[in-house]
């Protein structure tokens, strides 16, 4: 056997034990103005749900002036497709033990929409109460080479700073080869006419799945 065989079926045969096990609260935390990065947290609430965790899907909120929105037909029916999605709290920060962000890039960072969110965490962060969460974060862009990886390794830049453990896909399971390979976190390049250009289902469940079993080891090894 192969040492990557060995490797992949040594880390199937943990998570299959640790996924009947799991009571890990998941809040997964997008932003999205045309609907990419909510269907990927929809399918990491799928993920999420296999594994056996208590799963949120929660949008940061919208910053764009009505105009803006407007102006742009499936901007403005993605908002209304999206009107009864809970906006996140600082609550539902503290109540996860993981949390899985998704959003688009912006000149290869994160949108705004996330980053006014995430500078709203200070008063959380101060009582040391984002520290040791598992999280992992999902991207989207118009090109494959767009900023995929440096727009989820500037929310990763944040999560180091919450003290929290990154829980990245890595290269841990074959399937991830098969949806573009990014070891930082699902992405997907997105074509003028809306859709997405890979298929990265399954990469997006699988990296629930995982964030939900780092975040049951971390919660074991914390008892
Ligand atoms: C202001 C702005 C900046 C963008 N910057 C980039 C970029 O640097 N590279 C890229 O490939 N796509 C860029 N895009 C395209 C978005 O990343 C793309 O529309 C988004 O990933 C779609 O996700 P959504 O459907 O969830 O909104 C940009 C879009 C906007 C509006």
């Amino acid at each position: 056997m192969s040492f990557i065989k060995k490797l992949f079926g040594q880390t199937n045969k943990k998570d299959e034990e640790s996924i009947n096990m799991s009571n890990v609260k998941l809040a997964v935390i997008y932003y999205s103005s045309t609907g990419t990065n909510y269907q990927l947290a929809k399918w990491a609430e799928e993920g999420g749900n296999a594994a056996g965790a208590e799963v949120k899907v929660l949008k940061v909120p919208e910053l764009a002036p009505e105009a803006a929105i407007e102006s742009n037909p499936a901007w403005k029916a993605h908002v209304e497709e999206t009107k009864d999605v809970p906006e996140v709290t600082l609550d539902d920060l503290e109540w996860a033990d993981a949390i899985i962000f998704s959003v688009p890039t912006r000149f290869g960072n994160m949108a705004a929409q996330m980053k006014q969110f995430i500078d709203t965490t200070g008063g959380l962060w101060f009582e040391g109460k984002l520290a040791n969460k598992a999280v992992s974060a999902m991207s989207s862009a118009s090109n494959a080479h767009g900023g995929q990886e440096a727009t989820i390794l500037s929310l990763y830049t944040t999560m180091y700073h919450w003290g929290a453990i990154v829980a990245s896909p890595g290269y841990t399971d074959p399937l991830l080869f098969a949806s573009g390979g990014n070891p930082y976190g699902t992405s997907v390049t997105v074509g003028q006419d809306g859709k997405m250009q890979e298929n990265v289902e399954e990469a997006a469940k699988y990296q629930a799945k995982r964030t939900v079993q780092v975040a049951e080891w971390i919660k074991k090894g914390n008892q």
